[in-house]
């Protein structure tokens, strides 16, 4: 063996003839200068020596190679190119075998598709999910990869971002042979060697032939250009992959990089890229905490559920698609049936839409147990309760834990809105109460606020987060208050939006613009599809508590007290016939807002989309800003993540804080005085707000640790 140092980011050593290049840059191996920088040199060196008749390039640790390194985005680009390093291993005069397992994404990928030869091992996962970033593959894979697998599969994954397994993509045709063995190193040589005993030569991929048929190649991105057209409305980036992916067709392959280059960094220079690479940074750096740091979690292996309504039994469905088992108690036999139907019901969907087979959900549903006596839950790790929301019963419901749970089980409440300090305090183990607040459908609905009292130890906090990532959620640390992060500034923009309504913006006009924004949909369509009934009897309820002054609107209350509490009703701010889920706009409801107007004295007057958006993010913002300053939020960037995951905000955006500094800080402060002028009872600037406008700082200069532009 002859060790050759390079670089540590990438090692190279001489297996026989074999020349092994090693890419070790944990933790994923991304493609910064130096591993850059190492594969042009390691090429090299292998083209120089005499003894070398092949290249295996393989990733150390847990992947071939997680992509382009993310944290050089938005930087001076530094030489060498990744196109260039690509290039240069396709040109190799020596074959240059790709030996992948774990991540082979983005950049990745296309250095395999830049080698000659490719094999992967079980459990690899390979994709060009550049798209997720707000980019295009940007070092060949919009002009290798439709060489190679054709026009309609290459825009499939490049437009989708989905990741493949080994067998899918060797069916594909992205790798030539699938491992016998996990041992990727094994595996690797022997096929290389495999490749010089059949004289193997290079074979680059450029040359590839599946693009021949140039009309089926054209109709297949015509057929993804209405797709696109459909679905990613005011995007750029899907646009770019189609136009790149249709020069790979009608230009030779070094034009067509060229053009590939070119939309690159068009879209790099875009801020819908920087939206959603803050976005995959935020979600990373949220799970970081002091508790998470400092505290061991401790061990979860059942998880008992109290309640088997909307929240009991989503959250039941979440903990066995977890793989752990549940124990549910509710109050009767009736009931318990009830909640046990409500999650047959969901495994009966997906039985129905061949999801999953039958015997698949006996299976899961084995690992379910009801019961209607709390002695029952005497084994569970965890505890979560989502029983009707009201004080009483939560705590004749803890009251009942204290006595039964085991010593240092976790004791969870799911409430929305109630005191977590209080309930903690009425029994004898606070330490060990926290908020899991999941949201509505809790097996779809990514969010989880993690909401943590005064007294909780910290190792529950890093349990709650141990939990969430079993549950695939993406969990926020959050504090106690009226809302937590999420629900509380839902409140404020929502009341917003109420005030336009009433002062002479429609509902519907409000929903589209908000649509428009890139909200998958509008607050009134938001209203409707949740049920206006649960917001009047929150306004009921503290209608004896509500300050005078401030501004109330009361559409909303008279469209309840019709009935008309949205989708399941029929009839909302929209009006539903046949069961149908799109409503139509109802000419009823714009007779109900004239009348309210008049009631309050209101002459209405006309906004435009952008002054809709100004007032509705304007207020999103600021109370974000007053939730961090309350430390509610430890970082702006736990209010980003709570809305992009609970409240479909959209992510290219990257979060309402990312938002608010793309537009600059001082503009929404302007914005902020100037609503002020009509009401300034509910448009008063945070204390955050202010004191940075006046230090000439940004919401990202208090995401510690975050990489942000
Ligand atoms: N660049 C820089 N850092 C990266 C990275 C990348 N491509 N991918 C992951 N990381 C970092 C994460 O930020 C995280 O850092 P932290 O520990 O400081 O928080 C660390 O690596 C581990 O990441 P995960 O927690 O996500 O680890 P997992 O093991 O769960 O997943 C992974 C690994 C599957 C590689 C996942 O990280 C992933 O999907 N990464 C992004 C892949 C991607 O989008 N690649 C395309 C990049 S764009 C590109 O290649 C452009 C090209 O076409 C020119
Ligand atoms: P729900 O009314 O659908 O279900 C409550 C269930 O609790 C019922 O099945 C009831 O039989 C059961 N229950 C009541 N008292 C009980 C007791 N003492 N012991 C055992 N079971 C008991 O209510 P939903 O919507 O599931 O809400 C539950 C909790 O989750 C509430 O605190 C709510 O604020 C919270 N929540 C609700 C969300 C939603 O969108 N519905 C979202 C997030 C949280």
């Amino acid at each position: 063996m002859n060790l050759e140092s390079q670089t540590s980011a990438v090692t190279c050593e001489r297996r026989g003839k074999i020349f092994l290049v090693t890419i070790d840059n944990p933790p994923v191996n991304a493609l910064n200068a130096a591993v850059r920088r190492g594969l042009m040199e390691a090429i090299d060196k292998a083209e120089s020596d005499d003894q070398v008749e092949a290249v295996m390039l393989i990733g150390a640790g847990r992947n071939f190679i997680g992509g382009a390194d993310i944290r050089e985005f938005g930087k001076p680009p530094l030489p060498p190119s990744l196109p260039d390093v690509c290039n240069r291993i396709e040109s190799c005069s020596k074959p240059v075998v790709a030996a992948i397992h774990g991540a082979a994404l983005g950049g990745g990928l296309e250095v395999a598709l830049a080698a000659h030869y490719r094999l992967a091992v079980a459990g690899a996962k390979l994709g060009l999910p550049e798209v997720e970033l707000g980019l295009l593959p940007g070092a060949g894979g919009t002009q290798r990869t439709p060489r190679l697998i054709g026009a309609r599969a290459a825009l499939d994954l490049i437009l989708s971002g989905r990741r493949v397994d080994a067998k899918e993509a060797r069916d594909l045709g992205l790798v030539d042979r699938l491992g016998a063995s996990e041992e990727t190193l094994t595996e690797g040589l022997a096929y290389t060697q495999e490749l010089l005993a059949l004289k193997a030569r290079p074979r680059p991929t450029r040359e590839a032939k599946a693009l021949e048929d140039t009309a089926a190649s054209l109709a297949a991105i015509e057929d993804a250009r209405a797709a696109v057209t459909r679905k990613s409305r005011g995007r750029l980036s899907p646009f770019k992959i189609l136009e790149a992916t249709q020069a790979a067709i009608e230009q030779p392959f070094a034009e067509g990089m060229r053009t590939e280059r070119r939309f690159f960094l068009e879209c790099m220079d875009s801020p819908q890229r920087a939206g959603l690479v803050h976005a995959f940074f935020v979600e990373r750096e949220a799970v970081k905490l002091p508790e998470t740091r400092q505290a061991a979690p401790r061990r979860i292996e059942t998880v008992g559920i109290i309640g088997g309504g909307t929240m009991g039994a989503g959250i039941a469905v979440a903990v066995l698609d977890a793989g752990l088992p549940v124990v549910m108690i509710e109050r009767d036999e009736a009931s318990l049936s009830r909640g046990r139907a409500h999650i047959e019901n969901v495994y009966d969907g997906l039985v129905a839409r061949r999801r999953m087979s039958a015997d698949a959900k006996s299976s899961v549903m084995n690992r379910w147990r009801g019961s209607t006596t709390y002695e029952s839950l005497a084994d569970a790790d965890v505890i979560i309760e989502a029983v009707f929301e009201d004080m009483a019963v939560k705590e004749a419901v803890f009251a009942q834990l204290d006595r039964v749970a085991k010593p240092g089980a976790i004791l969870a409440t799911n409430t929305s809105y109630l005191d977590i300090d209080a309930i903690a305090a009425t029994i004898s183990r606070p330490q060990d109460v926290i908020g899991l607040h999941f949201f509505s459908p809790a097996n779809v609905m990514k969010l989880l606020e993690v909401v943590v009292p005064k007294r909780v130890s910290a190792d529950v906090i890093a349990t709650a987060f141990e939990l969430a990532k079993k549950l695939r959620k993406v969990a926020v640390r959050a504090g106690v208050c009226d809302g937590f992060i999420g629900n509380r500034v839902l409140a404020v923009y929502r009341a917003a939006t109420d005030h336009m309504m009433e002062d002479g913006a429609s509902p519907y006009q409000i929903d589209k613009a908000v649509r428009d924004f890139g909200f998958p949909m509008g607050p009134f369509q938001v209203t409707d599809l949740a049920g206006g009934d649960i917001g009047w009897a929150t306004r009921k309820r503290r209608a004896a508590t509500r300050d005078p002054k401030a501004r109330y609107v009361q559409i909303p209350d008279r469209l309840c007290e019709l009935g008309w509490f949205g989708q399941k009703t029929g009839r909302g701010y929209y009006r539903y016939t046949n069961g149908s889920r799109v409503g139509a706009t109802d000419p009823d409801v714009q007779a109900i807002i004239d009348a309210e107007r008049r009631r309050a004295g209101i002459t209405p007057r006309s906004f435009s989309d952008e002054e809709i958006i100004r007032r509705y993010m304007a207020a999103m913002i600021n109370e974000g800003a007053n939730v961090v300053h309350e430390r509610i939020a430890l970082r702006p960037l736990d209010v980003d993540v709570t809305f992009l995951h609970g409240y479909g905000f959209p992510r290219f955006r990257g979060g309402p804080m990312k938002y608010a500094d793309t537009v600059g800080l001082a503009s929404v402060l302007d914005d902020i005085r100037q609503f002020a002028k009509e009401d300034p009872q509910f448009w008063r600037p945070s204390t955050l707000l202010v004191d940075l406008v006046e230090r000439g700082a940004n919401f990202a200069s208090l995401n510690e640790g975050t990489r942000d532009e």
